[in-house]
């Protein structure tokens, strides 16, 4: 035999060496869910070590990640039922949970990248991601309301906005809000292909966000299909995207290659609410080794093609040194 890839596996130094794929702090961009209040930490039940934080201790945990070199958060709003109408008013209103947590956030922590969330979903009575007029969701009527969304973001200070809504044309209409009223500097992280997936069921647990009615099917991409990621993804980055995000990502680390190869661009991909679900479920019964596991899925990532992920396992993998 002239060839013996075990040669390359016979020691640690040497599998170090060869190791294609790493994964770094810097790659990493933590979820966080907030409520209203004060002195607020409830774990979401369904993702254990995942809580939702009112604003005071958001900006503790804010510091303690920036602390562990964790320095890019997502923020996602719990939004009270009293305060949701048809058309997700309270995501633009100026004094809102939201705009105030991002205020919050950027005011004591100027290098934090803070990402912003772009849909209705949140704030809307109807629970989904665009405007709902007699059962059907409306494309070009859901832009405008957007476009005020992502405006407010990015003057509370927002450095990504992250469109998860699925709208036809919004990237490009969001570039242009933001464009007209001086944000030139604020990127825009699209979820290109975002799948109507099943893995989200503990998210909008914990945001109290699941549809009031149907499902996501006419507006996410069905699960079936992977060469219409490619039309999503090309239109985003016509339109203006910097990032290109895969969503969910395990269950799609083809995507993520697909369209890795066709871009130039950054991809990023969201290791979502049921991926972590699952795997700390298995953990509980000790059926599989955390650290090893965790590892193995945000390596895999990488491996496919993610450059950056957003993943409730950032602050532990930190924590316990197990990068
Ligand atoms: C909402 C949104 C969802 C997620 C991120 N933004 C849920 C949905 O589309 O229903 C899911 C994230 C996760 O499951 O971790 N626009």
């Amino acid at each position: 035999m002239l060839q013996r890839p075990r040669r390359n596996r016979k020691s640690e130094v040497i599998r170090q060496m060869v190791q294609e794929t790493h994964v770094s702090a810097a790659n990493l961009i933590f979820p966080l869910f907030i409520v209203d209040g004060t002195n607020q930490k409830t774990e979401v039940s369904s993702m254990p070590g995942i809580y939702r934080y009112s604003i005071d201790n958001l900006l503790r945990e804010v510091e303690s990640c920036m602390n562990l070199g964790l320095k890019a958060f997502d923020l996602f709003p719990n939004i009270d039922e009293a305060l949701k109408d048809k058309y997700a008013t309270e995501s633009h209103r100026e004094e809102g949970l939201y705009l105030r947590a991002i205020r919050e956030v950027k005011k004591h922590f100027p290098e934090a990248c803070v990402v912003t969330d772009v849909a209705m979903d949140p704030y809307s009575s109807d629970g989904h991601d665009g405007l709902v007029e007699n059962g059907q969701i409306l494309n070009d009527e859901t832009l405008e309301i957007l476009g005020k969304m992502s405006l407010a973001q990015a003057q509370a200070g927002a450095d990504i906005i992250a469109p998860s809504d699925m709208m036809d044309g919004r990237v490009g209409y969001i570039r242009e809000v933001l464009d007209d009223n001086g944000f030139s500097g604020v990127s825009i992280m699209s979820y290109s292909a975002k799948y109507a997936s099943a893995f989200y069921g503990p998210f909008r647990d914990a945001l109290n966000s699941a549809p009031k009615f149907g499902d996501k099917k006419t507006y996410q991409m069905n699960p079936a299909n992977q060469r219409e990621a490619l039309i999503e993804a090309r239109l985003d980055e016509a339109e203006g995207a910097d990032f290109l995000m895969v969503k969910p990502a395990l269950a799609y680390l083809d995507v993520i290659k697909l369209i890795k190869d066709d871009t130039e661009l950054p991809v990023a991909a969201y290791n979502v609410s049921g991926e972590y679900a699952m795997l700390k479920a298995a953990v509980q019964k000790g059926w599989l080794n955390e650290q090893r596991a965790v590892t193995e899925v945000l390596t895999s990532i990488r491996r496919a093609g993610a450059t950056a992920i957003l993943t409730y396992h950032a602050k532990e993998v930190l924590e316990n040194n197990w990068l």
